[in-house]
């Protein structure tokens, strides 16, 4: 009994320190901003360079988590990494599901997606005092078009993005959203790529450019200068095909569910790198 008291005293505050998981993991944050950096037209580029902090040394991929890093020191910022939807609807609409637990409008990942855009819209705009930091728009732009670009961001409400969901990946326990953050790419690093990150994002560029060569330019168009609400649409429907499907409590997800999996971990990875791209060529022209 009195074992067991302590443990349970003893594993408290562990479990408090634990992050609820936000987002692709550090490696598919690293994966969209390194694939987005290598497609940025000079001019984006330049604004890039200009905006980037001095310890990043010209590497977006390096500061591509920072918006996960902050989200405590900025605690307003915690909505702004996901959208939660109906249970079971397999859809998402602005008006309907952009909105913090709260109700408090536009504050989900599509709305932090059009505030970051306007806000660097207005860069280098002539007037010399900006009520903005353009340093911290680009980083949250950036994160954020990788994290809507998870299928499990845009996922049901009561589970909260399958992150109330215990699995085992493998022989490990965690949950199934952390398997969509992390899992799937770490294991894939590991069999197929000498774990070995650049081999991954080697892998993806090649594949933009000749088997997605068609694909990838519908995958940049977009009427406005980004379409967040397109990439939400795409993601709950992902989510709900591949993520949850197949998937209960206490499941074991093993190679059957690998396999059939990394495909569309690979789509949306490259998804997010060209939007992400083609997005700040529309900002900075
Ligand atoms: C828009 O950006 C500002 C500045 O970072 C922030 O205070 C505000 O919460 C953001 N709102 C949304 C919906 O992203
Ligand atoms: C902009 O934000 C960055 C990152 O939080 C910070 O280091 C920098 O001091 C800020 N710049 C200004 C002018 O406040
Ligand atoms: C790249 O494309 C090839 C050919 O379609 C495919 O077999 C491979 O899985 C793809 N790899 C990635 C990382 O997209
Ligand atoms: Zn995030």
């Amino acid at each position: 009994m009195d074992l067991l008291k302590f443990q349970i005293i003893a594993f408290v505050p562990l479990l408090l320190c634990i992050p609820l998981a936000h987002g692709w993991g550090i490696d598919g944050h690293l994966i969209i901003c390194r694939i987005a950096q290598s497609r940025l037209s000079r001019a984006a580029n330049n604004a890039v360079s200009q905006l980037l902090p001095a310890y990043a040394s010209d590497d977006l991929g390096s500061v591509c988590s920072w918006a996960d890093r902050v989200r405590f020191r900025y605690h307003w910022s915690a909505p702004l990494h996901y959208i939660d939807t109906p249970d079971d609807l397999c859809t998402y609409q602005y008006k309907r599901d952009c909105k913090d637990a709260d109700g408090i409008a536009d504050r989900c990942v599509a709305g932090a997606i059009n505030n970051y855009t306007n806000q660097l819209l207005t860069y280098g705009n002539g007037k010399s005092a900006s009520q903005y930091n353009f340093t911290e728009a680009l980083l949250f732009l950036s994160h954020f078009i990788g994290d809507i670009h998870q299928p499990l961001h845009v996922g049901f409400s009561s589970d909260r993005g399958a992150n109330t969901i215990d699995v085992h990946w493998y022989r490990r326990k965690t949950v199934l959203h952390h398997v969509w953050d992390s899992n799937i790419i770490e294991t894939a690093e590991k069999r197929f790529y000498d774990s070995n990150v650049d081999e991954l994002i080697d892998t993806l560029q090649k594949n933009i450019t000749t088997v997605w060569s068609t694909q990838a330019k519908a995958w940049a168009a977009c009427s406005k200068t980004t379409c967040p609400d397109i990439y939400a649409s795409e993601g709950i429907k992902a989510a709900c095909d591949w993520a949850y499907k197949g998937v209960s409590e206490d499941s074991i997800l093993e190679d059957d569910y690998f396999l059939s999996r990394i495909p569309v971990v690979n789509l949306r990875l490259a998804q997010g790198g060209v939007r992400l791209a083609a997005t700040l060529n529309r900002i900075f022209g």
